[in-house]
């Protein structure tokens, strides 16, 4: 059983204090980006006091070591999710893998007769890459309709296809709801109707387990920052037989075999086509760190413990006057909230006040107000270093706020 106190030794930003000195940093904005133990810390200093050179460009050692490190490193990322390892491209993040996909094949393979799928419910990473694609081939996007809850549920997903479907691309845990998608299903309706799925995994490749072989899903995006590793690194999965099929978005460096005066070009294989230029080294050192971590803690137990957390929060939530949730059902560890009268920025802005982060606004799902008839939300997400004494000091802060959280009432 994960104990948060016990696994809060493994994080500096909780043993140092450096931010937040005097008080307890309560962090509850881990869906934006989470906190680095010591072993992502240490991997990556490997790399710079130890281990700097180049990889794949060297005949000496030390690039020896490193094309060895990252070869071991798109093994553990496989065994992780459960893919090949030749099927594991580095990027920068999950927005560079959606783009990846989209500006990579999308814009290959579709005509002005196709359609592809989205959800309002999707972040600006999952929506602005496909209308580039739109924009490029003439294609339509097609929003599927959330239920009432605000769910994406498979039965709207088989309504909203069409002849003219071509690809859906959904998150498998909705960044401001925190619904889990049921992409398995989803993924086996697609393919009956020769559809493909990408999978946008930044909400829960860090909070679950991901089997991609088992979910059958054609292209999964996510990000090494969400899940205590480094910012800047990323990861796409393709099935094999996909990104043979790819155009690079980059060329350059380390993607070709050979190009010539006609303007001829032979590229790589993948996973090497879509890696042109210098990787993010140390990001891979860094990323690998995380995934081991996250892999002794156990994927199933960060999971279980999230969901228990969840519960609790949402029961003291629920103690607070005039706090609408929007998503007291959710699976995952995001509560969107406001307090009635209270304008949303102003509302995290008076927590920051009492040393509680949470992030508000829009969450980069610009659409999503659609479905809320509101312009902005407060959104707490927690990991598994969240303590309930982190949740109780929120419920405490919302609950004295005197005249300013009143305010509309005074
Ligand atoms: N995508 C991140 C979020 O939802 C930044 O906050």
């Amino acid at each position: 059983m994960i104990d948060p106190k016990r696994i809060r030794k493994d994080f500096p930003m909780y043993v140092n204090k450096t931010q937040m000195q005097s008080r307890d940093l309560v962090f509850l904005d881990n869906a934006s980006t989470t906190f680095k133990p010591y072993e992502v810390i240490d991997a990556e200093k490997e790399y710079l006091v130890h281990s700097t050179s180049n990889s794949h460009r060297g005949d000496y050692d030390l690039c020896f070591i490193n094309d060895t490190k990252i070869e071991e490193a798109r093994n553990v990322i496989a065994s992780f999710i459960s893919a090949k390892p030749q099927e594991i491209v580095f990027t920068s993040g999950t927005t560079m893998s959606l783009n990846f996909v989209a500006l990579g094949y999308a814009a290959k393979y579709l005509t002005k007769d196709d359609e592809i799928l989205l959800t309002v419910a999707e972040h600006a990473s999952n929506v602005l890459p496909w209308y580039k694609v739109s924009e490029i081939t003439g294609c339509k996007i097609k929003f599927i309709p959330l239920d009432k809850e605000g769910r994406l549920t498979p039965e709207n997903v088989l309504k909203a296809i069409s002849k003219n479907t071509k690809l859906i691309s959904v998150a498998q845990v909705t960044n401001v709801l925190g619904f889990v998608n049921d992409i398995k299903e989803i993924a086996r309706i697609a393919h009956e109707h020769g559809i493909l799925v990408s999978c946008d995994g930044a909400q829960s490749v860090p909070h679950m387990e991901v089997n991609v072989k088992d979910l059958d899903i054609d292209f999964l995006s996510f990000s090494g920052h969400k899940l205590c590793g480094p910012t800047g690194i990323g990861v796409l999965y393709g099935k094999e037989e996909l990104l043979e099929k790819m155009d690079p978005v980059l060329s350059g460096g380390g993607n070709n075999v050979k190009f010539d005066i006609d303007g001829s070009v032979k590229y790589l294989p993948a996973p090497a086509r879509f890696e042109a230029g210098t990787l993010n080294i140390q990001g891979i050192y860094g990323l690998v760190a995380a995934i081991k971590y996250l892999e002794k803690i156990g994927m199933k137990n960060i999971e279980d413990f999230e969901k228990n957390l969840r519960k609790y929060a949402i029961s003291q939530l629920k103690t607070i006057p005039d706090l609408i949730i929007y998503n007291e059902n959710a699976e995952a560890g995001i509560i969107t909230f406001n307090k009635k009268g209270v304008f949303a920025q102003d509302l995290a802005t008076y927590l920051n006040s009492k040393g509680i982060a949470c992030r508000s606004g829009q969450h980069c799902a610009k659409m999503l107000h659609h479905y809320l008839n509101e312009i902005a939300t407060v959104r707490m997400s927690i990991y598994f270093y969240t303590t309930k004494e982190d949740i109780d000091a929120l419920v405490n802060a919302l609950k004295n706020g005197g005249h300013f959280l009143d305010a509309y009432f005074a």
